[in-house]
């Protein structure tokens, strides 16, 4: 048996959604919606679909490395300059290398709870303590309390806005503060996964921020509102400076030739990223307003998903809920529900109503 590092056991694996496969191969249902993800209940767009093809025929070589082109697009889009921007297989890998670069023994992070799980798992691969801080009770980060849990062997701490899975958001006002107060010698990643869904005013990126300040990365991804979840490819937005270390603990050709081509295609469509967050808006809503028509308390958001802690165990209405055919996330007293189709919102909300007069 090899010699295993000491910490190993104690690193949390991911445990990721259920595989429709799976739920339809142990409980022989054929009708199946995953809503358990926040993934893009949408395929990519046609045009993408046609360059991922095309990009098909190049697979003998090597993508390029620091992904030239994608960045060009990047910056140009975002109005940053290409070396201001990094990318990654996936917006968690930029956050693993990110965590890799300032983590290791005697070194602690700190993140709210609940908050995304890779922050808890990114922390213990680099060798580092993870700090949790309970969210406040109406469950936005308490960053006051962040910021106080900070010590002197903090290098990194973690701000996700919109919150994954609460879908929460902090007025960017708070986040402008929270920068101001965390000691330049700590990297501050604000994860905005899910900002292109956002629709409240006071809701703002820290994308064209985060390279004027020496320890800020924002992190974007390509998983979502773009739906490419299954290729792979996110990206950090900092200053060069930050970039050029941070990427030393990324392993070559991380992000695929197709997965450039498809992102590079797919950040051209601008117009139908917006008529997507209107369906989201839309669909949250509906979800928002079932929800609280069936007595459940949802908190507001203005992610892809909907959060909501029922009276009843949540393991055993996710599982109710399960056999009906709707996969959602079930997380401790919780219930997170992605937004879906029009008809996949419906049916979700016909099975919660049906399993809980039952
Ligand atoms: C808050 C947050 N950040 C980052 C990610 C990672 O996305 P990806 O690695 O697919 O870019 C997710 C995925 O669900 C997320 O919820």
């Amino acid at each position: 048996m090899p010699t295993y590092r000491s910490d190993l056991e104690s690193i949390p694996r991911y445990v990721p959604g259920r595989p429709v496969e799976d739920v339809v191969r142990e409980l022989g249902i054929d009708s199946i919606d995953k809503l358990a993800s926040n993934e893009c209940p949408e395929e990519p767009f046609p045009e993408v679909i046609d360059t991922i093809a095309a990009a098909a025929v190049d697979i003998n070589r090597y993508p390029d490395n620091g992904g030239y082109e994608l960045c060009k697009a990047i910056a140009i889009h975002q109005g940053l300059e290409p070396e201001e921007v990094w990318i990654g297989s996936g917006s968690s890998e930029v956050l693993r290398c990110a965590a890799l670069a300032v983590g290791g023994p005697g070194t602690s992070a700190v993140y709210a709870d609940p908050s995304f799980v890779m922050y808890r798992i990114a922390t213990m691969v680099a060798g580092a303590e993870p700090i949790a801080v309970p969210l406040a009770a109406n469950l936005d980060h308490d960053l006051d309390a962040m910021l106080s849990a900070i010590r002197d062997d903090t290098t990194i701490v973690y701000v996700c806005n919109p919150n994954n899975p609460t879908g929460g958001h902090l007025p960017s006002s708070d986040v402008a503060g929270f920068l101001d107060a965390v000691p330049e010698r700590v990297l501050v990643i604000v994860d905005e996964a899910y900002a292109e869904y956002v629709t409240a005013d006071d809701y703002q990126t820290f994308i064209n921020e985060a390279p004027n300040r020496p320890n800020v990365l924002v992190g974007r991804t390509f998983s979502k509102i773009y739906g490419l979840a299954g290729l792979r490819v996110g990206y950090g937005v900092a200053s060069s400076d930050l970039i050029g270390q941070l990427r030393a603990t990324q392993p070559p050709f991380a992000v695929t030739s197709v997965a450039q081509a498809a992102a590079l295609e797919a950040i051209k469509h601008q117009e139908a990223v917006a008529a997507r967050r209107q369906r989201n808006a839309i669909g949250r809503d509906v979800l928002f307003t079932g929800l609280k028509r069936l007595g459940f308390k949802p908190a507001e958001s203005q992610a892809n998903f909907v959060y909501f802690e029922p009276d009843t165990p949540a393991g055993e209405l996710g599982d109710a809920l399960l056999h009906r055919g709707e996969i959602v996330r079930v997380l401790g007293p919780a219930i997170r529900v992605s937004v879906g189709t029009p008809a996949e919102n419906e049916r979700f909300l016909e099975a919660l109503a049906s399993v809980t007069r039952s």
